[in-house]
């Protein structure tokens, strides 16, 4: 139990900024616990669930009407419950590890350090309505420019055109990223920071020496 929250030992999460190479990451996290046998559910915020997957369309399509602050908020939350209810718990509660694709230090980070909400708010939500952690996280740290070049060439590829949050500019990504930093400041023990800014081989290697380090240290 720690801030009222209780941490969950097989449950990793992958944070960071657009075009940090979270799922590059993702996908070596679960191929190494795949090798030793372990049952491995990777999922992703917002989403997750039939229900979260819905909210997420409602989050990041970019339709006419202004999206408030709060109204973005209590939907990252809603679609959370969703997903700690649904999925992360049952699964943990079988025994599977579970991988994230972002969880609540996103939250902190763009509705909190980037949008200007009340950070206390959000621990309020945290702890009423989510009431877990994730007992590692693994923050890729990228320089915005650099990230926003890989995303670019990413859209061109797929013909994708960014979607409501991807358009914000890249002040808000600099409150972003400051955002994570300070939450691994306040974390040290639960999130790492990676270097993001490497070639993706490297970067995978470094994640999979912090997987393996914490395994160690669960035995
Ligand atoms: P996604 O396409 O998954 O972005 P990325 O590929 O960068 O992970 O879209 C998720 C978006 O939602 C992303 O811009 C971050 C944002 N987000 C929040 O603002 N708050 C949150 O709590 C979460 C989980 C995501």
């Amino acid at each position: 139990m720690k801030d009222g929250l209780q941490l969950q030992a097989r449950f990793l999460t992958i944070e960071g900024g657009e075009g940090a190479g979270k799922s590059t990451v993702l996908h070596a996290l679960r191929d190494a616990l795949l090798k030793d046998g372990c049952e491995v559910v990777c999922t992703r915020e917002p989403g997750g669930t039939p229900l979260a997957e819905r909210m997420r369309a409602l989050l990041l399509d970019a339709g006419e009407e202004r999206v408030h602050d709060h109204s973005e908020l209590l939907l990252m939350f809603a679609a959370r419950v969703q997903h700690v209810h649904e999925l992360i718990l049952p699964a943990l509660a079988r025994g599977a590890w579970v991988i994230s694709d972002r969880f609540t230090d996103s939250s902190y980070a763009y509705q909190g350090a980037a949008r200007g909400m009340d950070m206390t708010f959000i621990a309020e939500l945290e702890r009423r309505a989510v009431g877990i952690a994730p007992g590692l996280t693994l923050l890729l740290d990228i320089d915005v420019a650099h990230a926003r070049e890989r995303t670019r060439g990413r859209d061109l590829l797929n013909g994708a055109s960014p979607d409501r949050i991807e358009r914000e500019r890249d002040e808000f990504f600099e409150r972003v990223r400051a955002g994570f930093l300070a939450r691994a400041a306040e974390h040290p023990q639960r999130m790492r920071v990676v270097d993001a800014s490497a070639d993706q081989t490297t970067v995978a290697a470094n994640a999979l020496r912090l997987l393996a380090d914490y395994r160690r240290g669960l035995a």
